[in-house]
């Protein structure tokens, strides 16, 4: 998702879209041509950019990406099953009552939309299988149309030379697990979740050179279980509304102890049995923002490290030192799941990467877009420059897609699609 809390009637006239997407291709043109070195080199200047592609590493790689349920569409065919989004958006709870079922319909137009990366110069694709696609009712036999789309996908990116980059779950949960024992709730997912990611490095890892086994598992936690505004909208008063069930006090930390755990189990699974052979990475999605204090106050030094542990460490902490931040524990007591001296040995160092940043204020009308992309990538530049591990830049979305809590009416893709014309055209 494109953290899009901030903005609910941000709206933009396609005329200018259009234009601004040309502009945003200009810029990434500039980052990813680097045979035009002499001539990219000017462009950048006179688009008052201080920096090309050249400026990055080799090894740095610019990418975008989308995710199954916001770019798929073709919901019910060719045997996938429910996800907790359909669900929600059937139920009308969109704030425009739109659904994902033909969002920007990739399923039939993944060709297409592949060659419009290589024509924009893309180095990398991220995108998420759909778990209820693949696996449908989340566990039990393959479908082998969900094997077919996702290995033409595949072949289609690699034919093209773009990287690919997969996310296993982007929080769209099965249903029928959900029904069956409350998805994320239960430590049960662990397994499932494990069996499905094995069928994926099994059948796709040896063209995948990175795998994010969850996105955005903070985010989830806290949409989907404290304030209920994402499915399977799960909250209790005062934390959130109109929910009719949940615990906002006790659900979020249940949740993301058992999406820690199933992370871990997913690496180690990788690392055991497919990774000395397909040479991939595996990774995790992290929402992340930064504070800083408001005064030079120590009350106010200690709230931004609050602030940075409940948000971010949160899920890193247990990944690099094996438990959550001492804060997290202080202040949530007993309603914090602990980790056993095995888990915590289990969970440790489990990540070779951490994927990096968000969109924060999401009202900007487009101009303004262009000039986070290009501060944010000089930013990162800067951060390269002074020794930080920064391995590459994914712009969300590729396209237009069905956003997240937004559904039509917030678009981020570096593409245009005209969802008013039953064609979908880019
Ligand atoms: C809660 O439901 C009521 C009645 O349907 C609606 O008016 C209100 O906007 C809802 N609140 C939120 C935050 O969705
Ligand atoms: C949430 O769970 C906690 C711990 O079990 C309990 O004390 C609290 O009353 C519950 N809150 C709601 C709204 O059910
Ligand atoms: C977003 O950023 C713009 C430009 O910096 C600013 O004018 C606007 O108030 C910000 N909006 C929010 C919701 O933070």
């Amino acid at each position: 998702m494109a953290a899009a809390a901030a903005c609910r009637a941000c709206s933009t006239s396609t005329g200018s879209l259009r234009d601004v997407s040309l502009l945003i291709l200009l810029l990434l043109l500039l980052l990813v041509a680097p045979w035009r070195s002499e001539a990219a080199a000017a462009a950048a200047k006179a688009a008052g950019l201080s920096f090309t592609r050249q400026d990055f590493p080799r090894d740095f790689v610019f990418g975008s990406g989308t995710s199954a349920y916001q770019y798929e569409g073709a919901v019910d065919e060719d045997g996938r099953t429910p996800s907790v989004w359909d669900t929600f958006t059937h139920a009308g709870k969109m704030p425009d009552k739109s659904t994902g079922d033909r969002a920007a319909d990739g399923y039939h137009k993944y060709k297409e939309d592949v060659k419009l990366m290589s024509d924009t110069g893309l180095e990398a694709y991220r995108f998420s299988i759909s778990w209820s696609r693949l696996i449908p009712r989340g566990k039990g036999p393959v479908n082998p149309k969900g094997l077919e789309y996702y290995n033409n996908l595949i072949n289609e990116l690699v034919k093209r030379g773009i990287e690919v980059h997969v996310t296993l779950y982007h929080l769209d949960f099965p249903q029928d697990l959900e029904d069956e024992y409350h998805g994320w709730l239960s430590p049960r997912v662990v397994e499932d979740f494990t069996a499905f990611a094995d069928v994926c490095f099994r059948e796709f890892g040896d063209q995948v050179t990175h795998w994010t086994t969850l996105d955005e598992p903070n985010v989830m936690s806290i949409a989907a279980y404290d304030d209920g505004m994402f499915p399977p909208s799960r909250c209790s008063a005062p934390f959130g509304t109109n929910c009719t069930a949940g615990n906002s006090t006790v659900e979020p930390y249940v949740t993301a102890h058992n999406s820690i755990l199933a992370h871990a189990s997913v690496v180690r699974l990788y690392r055991d049995k497919y990774q000395a052979t397909q040479k991939g990475v595996v990774g995790i999605n992290v929402y992340s923002i930064w504070e800083y204090p408001f005064s030079s106050s120590s009350a106010d030094i200690a709230a931004t490290q609050r602030a940075l542990d409940f948000i971010v460490g949160w899920i890193l902490d247990p990944l690099v030192y094996g438990d959550y931040p001492e804060i997290m524990k202080k202040q949530a007591g007993s309603r914090i799941p602990s980790f056993s001296k095995e888990q915590s040995e289990f969970i440790r160092g489990s990540t070779d990467f951490i994927g990096f940043g968000q969109f924060i204020n999401d009202s900007v009308n487009d101009l303004e877009r262009v000039e986070y992309l290009s501060v944010y990538i000089a930013s990162t530049l800067a951060a390269l420059r002074n020794g930080v591990n920064v391995k590459g830049y994914f712009v969300w979305a590729f396209i237009d897609v069905f956003e997240l809590l937004a559904g039509y009416n917030m678009r981020f893709g570096l593409h245009y699609v005209d969802v008013d014309d039953p064609m979908l055209p880019r």
